[in-house]
């Protein structure tokens, strides 16, 4: 087996079975998963996520509400569209793409989703679920890092887990997964002292700091598992994660690329956050 972990291979064999799963929901209850993702302004990069996800939802037969909004859409506004769509029975997903315009109020605009349809795992409720083990609907990246790292058979229990970054999107939500399956975990941010021996201590690495290149190969222990979150450019403008790959591979029994790691897997988790949304919601539990 290869140590590079490609996030195109597992999204293309997870999609493979949620595409099943929803065939068979369709034709044993009737029910479509229906996404609704909200856009609000002009953001190239924010239209291509909303673009990438109506794809997505059209490969994997569910519905796809798509709702552009003017740049200049008050928070009232925005705030009756996700009141009807918390009523709207089609409807099993929310998501508001990030970021918004400035004049909006992010908290209250996501914590106004109802936690049932809050795809993206960010309202209060999932996230304290998640704290306590006890949770429907996972953060879409670290559901992915978790997809890959038991795609490629590696143990988690026991092991040394270090996280590189504390966002709550990210490194508060893989700490809390890592820890439920046993993982001894350790959280590492910009204040952490002895922050290179702490990484080459790891046995999983899982890095989430938005640095280019910021992890070297001094930092990582020979065969430890490296998992790179990062989006970057390099000097070059070229895409990079936040691991010095081409220094550190040679030291990892796995490894993710960037890109074609963890990135293609987040929207097929937001994909899996939806059908498994869509079941909750008609009282089918898995
Ligand atoms: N913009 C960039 N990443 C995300 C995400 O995970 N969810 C939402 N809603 N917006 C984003």
């Amino acid at each position: 087996m290869s140590k590079i972990i490609s996030g195109k291979i597992v999204s293309a064999e997870v999609r493979e079975s949620l595409k099943k799963e929803t065939e068979a929901l369709i034709e044993s209850a009737g029910i479509h998963p229906g996404l609704a993702v909200i856009l609000v302004g002009n953001d190239p990069a924010s239209q291509v996520y909303v673009r990438n996800k109506q794809l997505a939802c059209e490969e994997l037969g569910f519905h796809a509400f798509e709702y552009k909004l003017s740049e200049n859409t008050t928070q009232e506004q925005l705030l009756d569209l996700i009141n009807i769509l918390n009523k709207d029975k089609k409807v099993h997903g929310i998501l508001v793409q990030l970021p918004l315009p400035d004049h909006l109020d992010e908290k209250s605009v996501l914590y106004s989703i109802t936690p049932e349809k809050d795809v993206d795992a960010f309202h209060p409720l999932n996230v304290g679920k998640i704290m306590i083990g006890n949770y429907d609907v996972l953060p879409c990246t670290p559901a992915g890092v978790m997809e890959m790292i038991d795609w490629a058979g590696i143990e988690i229990s026991g092991k040394k887990c270090v996280v590189v970054g504390r966002s709550n999107i990210v490194g508060k939500p893989m700490a809390m997964l890592l820890l439920q399956r046993s993982g001894t975990v350790t959280i590492c941010h910009s204040k952490t002292k002895n922050l290179k021996e702490v990484c080459a201590d790891a046995d999983i690495l899982v890095v989430a700091i938005g640095k280019p290149k910021f992890v070297t190969a001094d930092m990582v222990k020979e065969g430890a598992v490296v998992i790179d979150v990062g989006i970057n450019r390099d000097e070059n403008n070229k895409l990079c994660g936040d691991v010095d790959y081409e220094n550190v591979e040679p030291k990892a029994s796995f490894i993710t690329p960037v890109p074609g790691g963890v990135g293609p897997m987040t929207i097929t988790m937001l994909m899996k956050n939806t059908l498994h949304a869509a079941k909750l919601q008609n009282g089918i539990k898995d």
